[in-house]
């Protein structure tokens, strides 16, 4: 069963008649002048998952890695009776997202299979964190979150998909050595990934942050392997007309019978 209509169409009435805090954090690194457009964009990737989902109400809702609220701004004005976890490496953010937005801060681990959280999601938001990652890394990290899914929840994330080799051209994303390692990848197996160089970052461990690009059969697949959970949509260019949009979500497959199977 697909998430009521009238419950979507309400938020989304909602949303457009609220006012957004557009405080920016001198910190927030995302900041650009396509920053709102980006934020807005999210909220349209959101309905379309939603509404692919068989969740009704969205009570709470886990945005990771939520920077410095660039779609969170959006989300509290989206969902605004539910709670909110705001979840990042980055305390700065996580400070900001809890002073400005409302939301519960929660330090995040850099191997993120070894965070717990203390509570089930109807909603999680992963925009921009596989495209940081090795495939080993984005699948163990992205079954650990499903764990995390109340039980109809849906879990919306991202990807560098095939759009991105022609963004790359015009905003790099990485170094040209750096791209050419990502590419040889993408090209043989359609995962690429290498790690930023030093100089351009320094706060991870190697192996564990850079740049990536998936095919999208290539992402299908990996989500095919993760326990207890469906694929129920897959958007090119999905959000802010650049990356990928995929979104899984409870009850799996087999879990339950079909309402024409069951009529009454
Ligand atoms: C490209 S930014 C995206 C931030 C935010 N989603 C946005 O759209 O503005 C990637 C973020 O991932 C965070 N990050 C990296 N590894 C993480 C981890 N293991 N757990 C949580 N956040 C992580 C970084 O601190 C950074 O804020």
């Amino acid at each position: 069963m697909m998430a009521s209509f009238d419950l979507v169409a309400q938020a989304l009435a909602r949303y457009r008649n609220s006012s957004v805090d557009e405080t920016v954090s001198p910190n927030d690194s995302m900041f650009d002048p396509g920053y709102k457009r980006v934020g807005i964009s999210a909220m349209n990737a959101i309905l379309l998952a939603w509404q692919s989902s068989d969740v009704d109400e969205i009570t709470r809702v886990l945005d990771i890695p939520c920077g410095h609220g660039r779609v969170l701004r959006h989300l509290v004005k989206l969902f605004p009776e539910a709670m909110f976890d705001a979840c990042d490496l980055d305390q700065d953010g996580i400070a900001f997202c809890a002073k400005t937005f409302g939301a519960r801060p929660l330090l995040s681990r850099e191997a993120l299979t070894t965070m717990q959280f203390d509570t089930t999601y109807d909603l999680i938001w992963v925009g921009s964190l596989f495209t940081h990652v090795s495939r080993d890394i984005a699948r163990a990290w992205l079954e650990h979150l499903a764990k995390f899914l109340s039980p109809k929840g849906v879990l919306v994330g991202t990807t560098h998909g095939r759009w991105s080799e022609h963004v790359y051209q015009h905003y790099p994303y990485i170094s040209p050595e750096g791209w050419n390692t990502v590419m040889e990848g993408y090209r043989k197996s359609g995962y690429g990934y290498c790690d930023y160089q030093a100089k351009e970052n320094h706060a991870y461990i190697e192996g564990t942050y850079g740049i990536s690009m998936a095919r999208p059969h290539v992402t299908i697949g990996d989500i095919e392997q993760i326990p207890d959970t469906r694929l129920l949509h897959y958007s090119e260019r999905g959000w802010a007309d650049h990356q990928d949009v995929f979104a899984i979500g409870k009850p799996a497959l087999t879990e339950s019978w079909p309402w024409w199977a069951n009529p009454q």
